[in-house]
């Protein structure tokens, strides 16, 4: 299912689309994201395959990227939605996400936002702390609703066990997110003490990008065997083991998302809550591979034994390398046959952090690159910092651009700043 190729022209593609158009298109401008909606659409039709008829909700975690085009796509393919703010809820219940196939996560909602959502029927608010339930019930009260309610659970797995990133790491014992396991007990007789609360669902997220299955499976072993207590008194009607499929952002992943799904699905079965609905958040393995971000080289610079490449794009379109060391990479838009060199590609960002990495590219390449893998948590975390532009983005289906939005239009930083 790779989206990016290169045709015998020696031009990089996306989706069947030369990513060159796009360069010079007036109606985006770079630094574009272009993302293929076709190999989107095709990842979630996997993704629900791998449940072989089982029921189950891929609850697409829209924080990874909440362009409407995509959620409308994943909501075709039947996705529901893992959202995390009143605006997440309120884009996919307008994008018709079915609000029966949205749960909403997130420690610190406000009364607002929980209006939203018990407004909406969704199919579960996850409450994170004990704390939260009074809160949630309150706002029940004040609609006259008996709202449904999973349980968040922080599995306490091991941070090291989990081997991603320490800032995407959540389902350790020090992290704001979720239940700890131990007082989930307190919280069930206090659910059960608000008649304007049903508890659905139990659920965990341990982190992101994980690479092999293991942790993912430790986790869901321990959260179906809290969940089979839990069901023999009071009935539930799903179990949710998070997102945090990992993709290959250039060095290697064991597991596809399939067999974080299989696995999970056997360990549900073997805990004997093969009848519930099996709920998971992917976001990253939806959307990482099917998108790029494409930018012109502005300029050279060579000082001594350094040589710098400077794009248009910058750690304010793209965060995850200077937030998260990551390495996204870069390759030409036309593959020369010429010598290469190893060059730092940075942005225009005043942040020393504002540093893509050393990429070996065409010693004279000039015009345009893409930044690969770039289709998660690229412009959902871009910023206006330095007063720059919101990236624009192009969306492909079928070997054609399909929709486009483009950059910030000129002037509305400063207009926006003005306010004040
Ligand atoms: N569910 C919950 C409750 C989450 O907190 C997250 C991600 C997901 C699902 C989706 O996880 P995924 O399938 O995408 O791994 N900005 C970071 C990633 C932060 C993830 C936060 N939570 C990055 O660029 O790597």
């Amino acid at each position: 299912m790779d989206s990016v190729t290169r045709d015998g022209d020696g031009q990089l593609c996306l989706g069947g689309v030369a990513l060159s158009t796009v360069v010079g298109d007036p109606r985006a401008g770079t630094p574009a994201y272009v993302y293929d909606l076709g190999a989107i659409r095709a990842e979630a039709r996997a993704m629900r395959a791998a449940f072989d008829g089982a029921p189950h909700v891929v609850a697409y975690a829209v924080k990874a990227n909440s362009a409407g085009a995509i959620v409308r796509v994943l909501r075709e393919e039947g996705c529901g939605a893992d959202v995390v703010s009143g605006p997440e809820l309120a884009l996919c219940l307008e994008a018709g996400v079915p609000p029966d196939r949205v749960v909403y996560s997130g420690v610190a909602k406000t009364d607002a936002e929980l209006d939203l959502a018990i407004g909406a029927g969704i199919l579960a608010i996850q409450i994170e702390s004990a704390e939260e339930i009074p809160r949630v019930a309150a706002r029940a009260r004040a609609a006259a609703r008996r709202v449904h309610v999973s349980f968040r659970v922080n599995p306490a797995v091991e941070r090291e066990a989990l081997a991603t990133h320490a800032h995407i790491a959540t389902g350790h014992d020090e992290a704001k997110f979720g239940i700890p396991i131990d007082l989930v007990g307190a919280g069930l007789d206090d659910v059960d003490r608000h008649a304007e609360l049903a508890l659905v669902g139990i659920g965990s997220h341990v982190g992101s990008q994980l690479v092999t299955t293991e942790p993912y499976v430790v986790a869901a072993r321990k959260l179906f065997a809290l969940a089979r207590e839990v069901h023999a008194r009071r009935p539930l009607s799903f179990v949710d083991t998070g997102g945090g499929f990992g993709v290959d952002y250039g060095a290697g992943c064991e597991a596809a998302p399939a067999d974080f799904i299989r696995a999970t699905r056997k360990e549900q079965v073997a805990a004997g809550l093969g009848s519930l609905a099996l709920l998971c958040e992917p976001g990253r393995s939806l959307v990482a591979k099917h998108g790029v971000l494409v930018a012109c080289i502005l300029q050279r610079k060579a000082a001594h034994h350094r040589r710098w490449v400077m794009i248009d794009a910058g750690m304010n379109d793209l965060m995850r390398p200077a937030l998260y060391q990551a390495r996204h990479r870069i390759v030409p838009l036309l593959a020369t046959q010429g010598p290469l060199a190893d060059v730092t590609v940075v942005g225009p960002v005043c942040e020393s952090t504002d540093d893509f990495g050393v990429y070996a590219l065409p010693e004279d390449a000039s015009g345009a690159v893409a930044i690969l893998d770039a289709g998660a948590y690229g412009f959902t975390m871009a910023s206006r910092y330095n007063g720059r532009a919101l990236p624009a983005e192009v969306f492909v289906e079928g070997g054609r651009v399909v929709g486009s939005v483009p950059r910030d239009p000129p002037g509305a930083w400063i207009a926006d700043r003005l306010r004040s």
